[in-house]
This record gives C-alpha cells, structure tokens and sequence, in this order.
C-alpha cells in the first residue's frame, strides 16, 4: 500500500516557522521519521502544497486509488467547504482520510476552534507534535 501523506499551506515552511509552535523539523525529517515508521511494503508518499485546487486533486486521486490518507490541512481546516467535500467523497465511499495536527488547535486562537474538515474525517489526531503523523500511521496500520 502507498499511504499518502497531504500537508497544506505554509507546511512547506515547517522547520523556520513558528518553531515554538510547530518544533523545529522541516518536512523532510517528517518524511524520514515516517518512512522509518512504516510497516515492510507501506510506502509513503509526503506533499506540500499551498494550493487549494492542488490538495483536491490529491484527494481525488485518493478517492480512486484508494490509498488511504494522513491530512493536515493547516488553515484550510477552519474554513475549506470544497476540501471538506473531497474528503466526504472518499469517506462516503469507505475511504480512509485521518485529519492530523501538530499542535492543538483547541488550545489556540478561538478561529482554530473549528474545523470544517473533522466531521467527514475517519478520525482526528491534534497536539502530538509531529507524532501525530506517526499514530495516524499506527491507526491505518491496524485498520486495514
Ligand atoms: C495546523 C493548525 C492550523 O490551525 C494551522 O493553520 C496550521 C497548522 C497544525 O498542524 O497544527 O497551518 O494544522
């Protein structure tokens, strides 16, 4: 299996920004971590981008692969009505999207409160730093 691995905006800056909030690893080193992670035969496919049309059709793809996914939708969580609809599509469909976060967005500005993406999701992990990443792995894992 090849278990995508979607990071949303500003994600790519992950390493300088806000080291305080979202440590001081770059993408890369969650590549890595997660790779090392991964159970013989699991292959990790990592993305960033800052586009919302982009993260769609990764989801989409996902949608007819049938891959399952480990999605941080960074801002997009709080407001995205069309990354929500994607992610319904492959949940309806009994497809796996986990929404993850690396800091606990309930324990942050009120606008964070509120993600537009967890009641389609499979489930959600916030919090972990970027162990969160790792226990959404460990639950496709035993899911599937
Ligand atoms: C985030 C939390 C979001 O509120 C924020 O917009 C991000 C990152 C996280 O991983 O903690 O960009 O999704």
């Amino acid at each position: 299996t090849t278990v995508l691995v979607l990071n949303g905006p500003n994600l790519g800056r992950l390493g300088s920004r806000e080291p305080d909030v979202y440590g001081a690893q770059d993408l890369d080193a969650l590549r890595a971590l997660l790779e090392a992670a991964a159970p013989e035969g699991t292959t990790i496919d990592l993305r960033q981008t800052d586009d919302e049309s982009e993260l769609i059709h990764w989801i989409h793809e996902a949608a007819d692969t049938g891959s399952p996914v480990i999605l941080n939708p960074a801002a997009f969580t709080h407001y995205s009505y069309a990354l929500r609809d994607a992610v319904s599509l492959v949940t309806k469909a009994e497809g796996t999207v986990i929404e993850v976060h690396i800091s606990n967005p309930h324990a942050r500005e009120q606008f964070r409160h509120t993600s537009v993406i967890s009641g389609v999701a499979t489930g959600v992990i916030a919090g972990f730093g970027f162990e969160s990443y790792l226990l959404a792995l460990t639950a496709i894992r035993r899911m599937h």
